[in-house]
C-alpha cells in the first residue's frame, strides 16, 4: 500500500484537475444531500471548517445553518501541541487569514465553546475508505480531537476522495456517514 504522503499528493493532484463549475455542481449536491439527513435537521450545534479549495465548499452549508437557527461552531488550530478549540462563528467577518490562507475564528470577536456542546462535526479529509476510514492533511488535529469526542461525525467529499484502501493505525477513529456528489455511504453499518 501507498504512504501516506504519496497518497496526500496524489489525491491533491487528481482534486485540482476538477474544474471550478464542476466543484460548484458537486458541492451544491453534496450540501442538499447534507441538509436531508437526520444527524442535521436534529444538530443545534454544527462544528465545521472554513473550506478552502479543493475541499467541499463549506460556506454554503455554514449560512444554511445560521439561517436555520443553528449555531455554528469553527476550528482554531493550536499547532504547538496540535489541539483544536472550537469557537462560535455568527459572521465571516469574524474570520482571519492564519497561514496556508487557512481562516480561523477571531479570537477576540468569538467565543469558545466545550466539546461536548457540539452535535454534530463535519470532519475534513483528503481521502476516505467506505468504512469511514480517513485520510487527514497530516496534522493529526482531528485525530486527537475525535479521541475525546462524543457527539455525531460526518464527512463530505467528492466522490474521487473514495479510495478501496487507506493506512490505518491504532488511533483512527471512523466517521460514521460520508456524503459524496454521488452517495451517502453509512460507515458506521459498514463497521458492524
Ligand atoms: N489521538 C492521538 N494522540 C496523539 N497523537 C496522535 C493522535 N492521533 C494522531 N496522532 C499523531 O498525529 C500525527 C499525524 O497523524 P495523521 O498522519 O493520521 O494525520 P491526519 O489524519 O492526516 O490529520 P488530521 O487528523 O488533522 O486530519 C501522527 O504523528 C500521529 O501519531
Ligand atoms: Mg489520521
Amino acid at each position: 500500500m501507498m504512504d501516506k504522503k504519496t497518497i496526500r499528493n496524489q489525491m491533491k493532484k487528481t482534486l485540482s484537475g476538477l474544474s471550478k463549475p464542476l466543484y460548484e455542481d458537486y458541492s451544491y449536491k453534496i450540501s442538499k444531500t447534507l441538509f436531508e439527513e437526520q444527524e442535521w435537521k436534529s444538530a443545534n450545534v454544527i462544528g465545521i471548517t472554513i473550506s478552502r479549495p479543493p475541499e467541499v465548499d463549506t460556506y454554503q452549508i455554514i449560512r444554511k445553518a445560521w439561517e436555520s437557527g443553528k449555531k455554528v461552531v469553527v476550528p482554531k488550530c493550536y499547532p504547538k501541541d496540535r489541539q483544536l478549540s472550537f469557537r462560535t462563528l455568527t459572521e465571516f467577518s469574524q474570520l482571519e487569514t492564519v497561514y496556508y490562507g487557512l481562516y480561523e475564528p477571531k479570537l477576540d470577536k468569538t467565543t469558545e465553546i466545550h466539546i461536548a456542546e457540539i452535535d454534530l462535526l463535519i470532519v475534513p479529509g483528503l481521502a476516505y475508505t467506505k468504512e469511514g476510514y480517513r485520510l487527514g492533511f497530516g496534522g493529526g488535529y482531528y485525530d486527537r480531537f475525535l479521541s475525546h469526542f462524543q457527539g455525531q461525525t460526518l464527512s463530505l467529499a467528492f466522490g474521487s476522495q473514495i479510495v478501496e484502501k487507506l493506512p490505518t493505525e491504532d488511533y483512527d477513529i471512523p466517521v460514521s456517514k460520508i456524503i459524496t456528489n454521488t452517495e451517502v455511504i453509512n460507515s458506521s453499518w459498514r463497521n458492524q
